[in-house]
């Protein structure tokens, strides 16, 4: 009961209500989930590794260390605070597109312990150039007080480089978007069809850099079968037996060898 009231009492807080919605149609939900998945896991895909090594050999090693070095560095975290999860299994592709694309500016939606923002924050400082900005949703049944665990993983000297803020997607990404012009972003948010798409389209239409889109939770339904975005191309690529969509400006593709 008291957790039941923690969660109503969040949602007020963060206007966010679409989190009803998921817990009312569980069942109907994972049935989709493991069609969908089966669906994804067997379409053409890129090997991650396999491409970055022919983009940039020296950055491959690169994105190899970190992710050697990474294995040691998320022992150090306690993630019982945010509900016990881990991170994107995907993380060291996030560096690596970083420092392959130099962005000024990167957005990402999803952070909980931060993984994918620890590693944008890498790449960030080792370029000596960029900023990200994030956005997340605490989940609905943890206490105010461990809030301040969103992005435990960001050290203190990476944060001049990361404005944070907190609340749902649909209620924070129109005014985000409206006010930086990002060249990546990244969405591992809101779980639901329809909140991948507000994302993209929410990013692509307020901004004029046309930016590099990669998505998480494309097996969860089947959102990437309908997907269809002008001008753009979709890729799937694998890294550490974990799938990821991209959205690409077919202008860009011939740059990054995908053309
Ligand atoms: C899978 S976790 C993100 C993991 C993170 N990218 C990483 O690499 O560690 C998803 C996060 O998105 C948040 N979230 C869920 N629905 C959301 C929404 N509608 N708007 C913003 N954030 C949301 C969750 O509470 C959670 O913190």
């Amino acid at each position: 009961m008291k957790k039941k009231l923690l969660i109503l009492q969040n949602a007020f807080h963060f206007r966010s209500f679409s989190f009803f919605k998921y817990i009312f149609f569980k069942k109907r939900r994972r049935k989709i989930k493991s069609k969908a998945t089966k669906y994804f896991y067997e379409l053409p895909c890129i090997d991650f590794d396999e491409w970055a090594s022919t983009q940039n050999k020296d950055l491959y090693l690169e994105m190899k260390k970190f992710q050697d070095e990474f294995v040691l560095f998320e022992k150090k975290f306690d993630f019982s605070h945010l509900g016990g999860s881990r991170g994107l299994d995907q993380f060291s592709a996030l560096y690596f597109f970083t420092i392959l694309l130099k962005p000024e500016f990167i957005l990402e939606t999803g952070v909980a312990n931060g993984y994918s923002t620890f590693s944008f924050l890498s790449g960030i400082h080792q370029n000596k150039k960029g900023f990200l900005v994030s956005n997340d949703l605490p989940p609905l049944d943890i206490k105010k007080e461990n809030w301040d665990y969103i992005g435990q993983m960001v050290p203190e000297q990476f944060k001049p480089k990361w404005k944070l803020f907190l609340g749902a997607d649909k209620n924070n990404l129109k005014n985000i978007t409206k006010n930086y012009d990002f060249d990546l972003a990244h969405f591992d948010s809101d779980k639901t069809k329809s909140g991948k798409m507000f994302c993209i389209e929410t990013v692509i239409k307020n901004n004029s850099k046309h930016p590099l889109i990669l998505i998480d939770n494309c097996a969860d339904d089947f959102f990437w079968q309908g997907l269809k975005v002008e001008n753009y191309s979709k890729f799937i690529f694998e890294q550490n037996k974990k799938r990821f969509g991209a959205l690409i400006y077919k202008e860009h593709l011939s740059r990054l060898l995908l053309d």
